[in-house]
């Protein structure tokens, strides 16, 4: 069983990703507006009837139900708005999201814990804070995202099939987000001999940029964070050791201490397995620095 806290437009579409990806065979959608996870559990099992998936879904307002949950994902919290960035969410949230925690340490304490809310990196440090969870459960969904942005822009540059294309995004979900060009390939050639330096530099740009664009066309992000909910849990669930990018604190790796953010990890059944630390060059590790000292100023502000 896993269980999806906040029932909104992200959480239900992470519920539809991980019921497709066939990732568990019960899903708990958790959310304190009454009816709402009810009636969307309600419209994800019509939809799992025609498609002759055997996924339960199940919709509750009640934080005992999410006893026995293998992987819990936290989307609960305020979402950004047109101009707003990611930061701008902070304190909102970060309360939301203590609450929600000590929920999930009384209830599913031995869960993996997959958090979403913005702003992402800070959010994962108060989860592994609040938790007490060895770092391994914490799982924050950020880079993975970004990344799938990355490929669509490579995808769009080259005209070569999504499938072919490997590429990688760390550091902060948010400003300082770092797309890597240099660690990224079309099955296997350096991407650095397909594009010149100015389309990589627009490309990385662009990245950036996306989700703000998306945000002022339709007023929130969705189906791309709810598929790469699923595609975390999925390889949790499945001890799939996948490298995927993920924001998990850090206890030395990248000569950093006592703050999250998004790094490559392998992904399997106890959550991030190992770090995966990359040779960053002088540009990549100043951009990377950048956002450590973004989450710490966070984090020193709640
Ligand atoms: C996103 O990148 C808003 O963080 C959210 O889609």
């Amino acid at each position: 069983m896993i269980t999806i806290i906040g029932s909104g437009k992200v959480g239900g579409d992470a519920a539809l990703f991980s019921a497709l990806r066939r990732v568990d065979d019960e899903i708990l959608l958790l959310d304190v507006v009454n009816g709402l996870p009810q009636g969307e559990a309600m419209d994800l099992n019509h939809m799992l009837s025609e498609q002759g998936i055997d996924v339960n879904i199940r919709g509750s307002n009640d934080y005992s139900d999410m006893k026995g949950s293998k992987v819990v994902v936290v989307v609960a919290g305020s979402g950004r708005k047109p101009g707003m960035t990611r930061m701008d969410l902070l304190k909102i949230n970060a309360g939301i999201v203590k609450g929600v925690v000590e929920n999930i340490k009384k209830y599913a304490d031995d869960s993996i814990i997959v958090p979403v809310t913005n702003p992402l990196d800070p959010m994962v440090h108060i989860t592994y804070q609040t938790s007490g969870f060895d770092r391994n459960r914490i799982v924050g969904m950020g880079g993975m995202l970004d990344l799938s942005r990355f490929i669509q822009f490579i995808h769009e540059a080259t005209g070569h099939s999504r499938e072919s294309i490997r590429a990688l995004v760390i550091g902060e979900h948010g400003e300082n987000m770092l797309p890597l060009p240099r660690f990224s390939t079309v099955s296997g050639i350096p991407l650095s001999s397909m594009l010149p330096k100015e389309k990589l530099d627009q490309l990385v740009q662009n990245t950036k940029q996306v989700a703000a664009k998306v945000i002022e066309l339709k007023g929130a992000t969705v189906h791309a964070p709810g598929n790469a909910i699923s595609a975390i849990v999925d390889a949790i669930l499945k001890d799939r050791k996948k490298v995927i990018p993920v924001a998990t604190p850090l206890n030395g790796e990248y000569g950093q201490s006592n703050v999250s953010i998004g790094v490559p990890a392998v992904i399997g059944r106890k959550g991030v397995e190992k770090i995966i630390e990359l040779d960053l060059d002088v540009q990549e590790k100043e951009t990377f620095q950048k956002g450590i000292e973004s989450v710490k100023s966070a984090l020193a502000g709640v």
